[in-house]
């Protein structure tokens, strides 16, 4: 089962630092960086808000999963970052479990909140009230999130601390 585990895989809510995190990832490995997100978008050719607003968000859902598919079945080991909604679907959850080590960028919703406040391209936050939206998504997916084989707090450290600690987590598990 482990020997399929060849990708470093991120997960956690919008504002959790996924991007970031896995830019630098990918400077300290030297391995591809792969965002689910930007695939979609690239097959769509559309930024993420046109997408839900054209389609819906079912379709996206549908989209995501094609690219997670995608991303999972890469030969060469990849840094993988996935939207913040990917692991409700038990079939992505599957496919992330199975092909990679699966890393939960763990932050409580008020940080979150704060994170998120001027972003534009989130249509689950384009709400009256977006920091209580976080807190409800938080809630419904931590048990998701949870599963994740490594958790890492992210308040209080800052980017580089954060993949340097999946690093040397990376490290253990690949003797690399
Ligand atoms: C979503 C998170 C977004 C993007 C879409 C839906 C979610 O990704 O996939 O807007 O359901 O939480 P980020 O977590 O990278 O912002």
């Amino acid at each position: 089962m482990e020997i399929t585990k060849q990708h470093l895989i991120l997960i956690g809510l919008m504002g959790s630092g996924k991007s970031s995190v896995s830019r630098c990832l990918s400077t300290l490995t030297g391995m591809q960086y792969l965002d689910t997100d930007w695939m979609v978008e690239a097959q769509m050719r559309k930024p993420i808000t046109e997408i839900f607003t054209q389609f819906g968000e079912a379709r996206f859902r549908e989209l995501e999963h094609e690219m997670i598919s995608k991303a999972v079945s890469e030969s060469e080991p990849s840094i993988i970052s996935t939207g913040g909604g990917a692991v409700v679907n038990a079939a992505n959850r599957e496919l992330l479990w199975r092909h990679g080590w699966v890393t939960y960028l763990q932050a409580d919703a008020e940080l979150l909140a704060e994170r998120t406040a001027r972003d534009q391209n989130r249509p689950l936050l384009h709400t009256k009230n977006p920091a209580s939206c976080i807190t409800e998504l938080l809630q419904a997916r931590a048990p998701f999130y949870e599963q994740a084989d490594w958790l890492v707090p992210i308040r209080g450290q800052s980017i580089e601390q954060v993949a340097e600690e999946i690093h040397r987590r990376w490290r253990a598990v690949t003797r690399r």
